[in-house]
């Protein structure tokens, strides 16, 4: 049985992780699955709050309109992640930042679990649930768990709002242009838990690919980027990334 899954991984996939300097991962909602985190497409999630659709109630025109509400929502959803805990993926992650001479973490899920694994640098493409910004300044917040948020500005007194990028927005300055950097530098680039359909995260595996980088995804299910993959190794992300470093 050991050997079987052992297989799954090839030859080819092996010499590379062993051999690779520059590695890119990009993981999405998938990755937090295994958590308990329900993923946005295919089954099970939280699609209304009160009513509200989800894009709804996480758009920038509901910040306007009624900021109260959104922090509701994200209250709620913090609340929830607060009992749950990262899962072999996020950990197998956290580890590989150190086998790399250049390894670059870029997700775009907002619940803060590779952190908690242990992964220190993280391209959050979304944002964080973990962090308030001022509407004003920018200024960001770190929220910790068990502990009351900031309502306002420590600097400026604005109102502050969820650090997350809300249906209608643009990312965060910067951060797609370093992970673009990453993608377009790197040797082996994995997508792991991600259904590959929102832009422009779902570049980063193109701009690796068309810049020569072995591209290998992990999801139980096929994706549009599927086709343009070396290898796809379908499975779970918990169960199938601790194979991929055992020889
Ligand atoms: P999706 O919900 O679109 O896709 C989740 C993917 O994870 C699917 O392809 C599943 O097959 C796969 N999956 C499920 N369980 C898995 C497991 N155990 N291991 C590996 N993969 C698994 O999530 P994202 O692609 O992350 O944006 O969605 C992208 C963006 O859409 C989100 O960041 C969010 C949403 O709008 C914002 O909030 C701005
Ligand atoms: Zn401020």
């Amino acid at each position: 049985m050991q050997a079987m899954q052992t297989d799954l991984i090839s030859e080819e996939l092996r010499n590379r992780f062993e051999g690779a300097t520059r590695v890119l991962v990009l993981t999405g909602a998938g990755i937090s699955a295994e958590s308990g985190v329900p993923t946005f497409r295919g089954g099970g999630n939280t699609a209304v709050w009160k009513g509200m659709p989800f894009d709804v109630i996480s758009s920038a025109r509901m910040v306007e309109r009624d900021l109260p509400a959104v922090w509701e929502w994200f209250d709620y959803r913090r609340s929830l992640l607060q009992t749950l805990q990262p899962n072999p993926a996020h950990y197998e992650i956290a580890r590989w930042a150190d086998l790399f001479p250049e390894f670059t973490l870029v997700t775009q899920n907002v619940d803060g679990l590779h952190r908690t694994a242990g992964s220190r640098e993280v391209i959050e493409l979304h944002g964080s649930v973990w962090r308030a910004r001022c509407l004003s300044c920018r200024t960001s917040y770190e929220i910790l768990p068990h502990e009351q948020r900031l309502a306002n500005c420590a600097g400026c007194g604005s109102y502050l709002r969820p650090d997350v990028v809300l249906f209608g927005e643009m990312l965060p300055p910067g951060a797609f242009e370093a992970a673009a950097e990453a993608a377009a530098a790197c040797e082996l680039c994995f997508v792991i838990g991600t259904s590959a359909l929102v832009y422009p995260a779902a570049s980063l595996p193109e701009i690796a690919k068309a810049a020569g980088a072995y591209l290998c995804e992990v999801n139980p299910e096929r994706t549009p980027l599927s086709a343009i993959c070396d290898e796809v190794l379908t499975g779970k992300a918990g169960e199938v990334l601790p194979l991929i470093g055992k020889s």
